[in-house]
């Protein structure tokens, strides 16, 4: 469309004399998407993406309960970890459930209940196993050595060549040479995985580092392109948020596993973005140590481990960002930790404090966005970010991971937009801050519903989130899952901006 200048003029005018006028050049409030599964990898959303791996069901975090075959009873760290490993109960919980950490294809360790590793006690020269490693080497590492039958069998050699045994319900040793699979043979376990995990630090390490590098670079030049940002902007989109993970920050050469290079793929986005009139909300969503323990935080085994000690590291990931696209016009916002949970609420506050500070060195004017800790409540930080300057509260809004969904029927999902979510949204819109819904969708619940089910409900939660003051963003672009793919669904007519 082309405008004769003197009307140009007129929008400039009226613009200068708005007191919005700030608010009109930012777009807001954005209606923006969320390239998930783009720079961090959610194996849901993707599970080709794994199909490569060799043992791709024994990938890190895996949790697996291991059975004796001989007495029918389970391994335990005695204590939860600290002692001894034990085979004497007869039902498997938190004490009898062993996390992997993958060393190569058939090499692993096992993290106990406390954190500690399972290895040979060399105390006295014997072959007694035990949990009280607090870091895995040589002595912890183990073979996995798997018959591929149902219920899946596995023996497991330790690092003297020999192989673990249940010699009694009351002493695990690593002495066995038999290669039986005799029910009766006490190197025999069962293996139950009843856990796993997939997520960016599962696929690089579960391709290891000749084959992850390739694999990466292949997925960040195909699955998103130009050609989605000019679907995106042509369909009412004006923003993306996109997930990166703390590794970025080390480019070229991060620790391992992770893959270098996804720096590129954010520039890539920025310029595209540029291209078709778009701004990227640059979200840390995988932060070192983890902060919620789930596959997309980049955990390695699911524990949260972020607090005061991973305050610096985290800060200097934001200066990386701000510094390198602080003053990028296409910048929308930086976010500093998504979804942080399980994490301790004053150390929350000490980080995003010294985050924002060092995006204000880079940027006086940037958007920095908090997001708010999934385990409290929507105000928990209303009166803590009244000491800041242009900052965005994201909350996210899903009808599904909680019991309070089981059951409801459409109108239940739709009424629940707008007698919970609307006055939630309004309460955190009522601050100095602006106020984000940063990740929703349309799927529910509910199995089989019909597609006028799903585009009332689309277009409930489309009407109150737009209340929202800095906007919203929906999860995802792309999903394997259609009703998690805001392409599929504005393709397939569920949604309409
Ligand atoms: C298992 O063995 C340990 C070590 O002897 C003992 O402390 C524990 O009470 C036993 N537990 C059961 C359920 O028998």
């Amino acid at each position: 469309m082309k405008y004769p200048n003197y009307y140009l003029s007129f929008l400039l005018t009226l613009c200068l004399s708005c007191p919005h006028s700030l608010l009109l050049a930012q777009n807001f409030p954005y209606k923006a998407v969320n390239l998930g599964n783009w720079l961090v990898s959610e194996g849901w959303m993707l599970p080709s993406l794994f199909e490569g791996i060799i043992n791709k069901d024994l990938l890190d975090g895996t949790q697996v309960q291991l059975q004796s075959t001989k007495f029918q009873k389970y391994l335990s760290a005695e204590g939860g970890g600290g002692n001894i490993i034990v085979a004497n109960r007869s039902s498997a919980s938190g004490w009898e459930t062993f996390r992997l950490w993958r060393v190569d294809e058939s090499s692993f360790n096992f993290r106990v209940f406390n954190k500690d590793f399972v290895g040979i006690d060399n105390q006295g020269g014997g072959n007694n196993i035990v949990a009280i490693a607090n870091s895995p080497s040589n002595q912890e590492t183990f073979q996995i050595i798997r018959n591929n039958e149902d219920p899946l069998k596995i023996r497991i050699k330790a690092s003297n060549g020999l192989f673990l045994q249940a010699k009694t319900e009351t002493l695990v040793t690593a002495d066995y040479q038999g290669t039986s699979w005799e029910e009766s043979d006490p190197s025999v376990f069962n293996m139950n995985i009843v856990r796993t995990l997939q997520g960016e630090y599962q696929l690089t390490n579960g391709y290891g580092p000749d084959k992850a590098p390739q694999v990466l670079r292949d997925h960040w030049s195909s699955y998103i392109t130009e050609d989605d940002f000019k679907f995106m902007s042509q369909n009412g989109l004006n923003a993306v948020r996109i997930p990166i993970g703390w590794w970025m920050a080390q480019d070229p050469n991060p620790p391992k596993p992770f893959v270098g290079g996804s720096s590129e793929a954010l520039d890539n986005a920025f310029t595209w973005a540029q291209n078709h009139n778009m701004k990227v909300i640059v979200d840390l969503h995988a932060v070192e140590g983890s902060q919620n323990g789930n596959d997309h935080s980049g955990a390695r085994d699911g524990y949260v481990e972020w607090g005061d000690s991973f305050i610096r590291q985290t800060v200097s990931v934001i200066e990386f960002i701000a510094k390198r696209y602080g003053n990028r016009p296409s910048l929308g916002g930086i976010e500093l930790m998504n979804e942080p949970q399980g994490v301790n609420l004053d150390s929350l506050k000490k980080y995003y404090k010294e985050a924002y500070n060092v995006v204000r060195k880079y940027n006086p004017n940037a958007y920095v966005i908090m997001s708010n800790p999934l385990d409290a409540d929507s105000k928990v930080l209303l009166s803590f970010v009244s000491g800041f300057d242009k900052i965005v509260l994201d909350v996210h809004y899903y009808n599904l991971f909680s019991d309070t969904f089981n059951g409801m029927s459409v109108q239940q999902n739709i009424d629940y937009i707008t007698s919970e979510r609307a006055p939630d949204l309004s309460g955190v819109s009522s601050t100095n801050a602006l106020s984000f819904v940063g990740e929703w969708t349309g799927e529910w619940s509910i199995q089989g519903a019909s597609m006028q089910d799903y585009q009332r409900y689309a277009q409930a939660q489309l009407d109150v989130y737009s209340r929202a003051t800095f906007g919203w963003a929906y999860w995802a672009y792309k999903c394997r899952n259609n009703h998690w793919s805001l392409k599929w669904m504005i393709e397939n007519g569920y949604i309409k901006l």
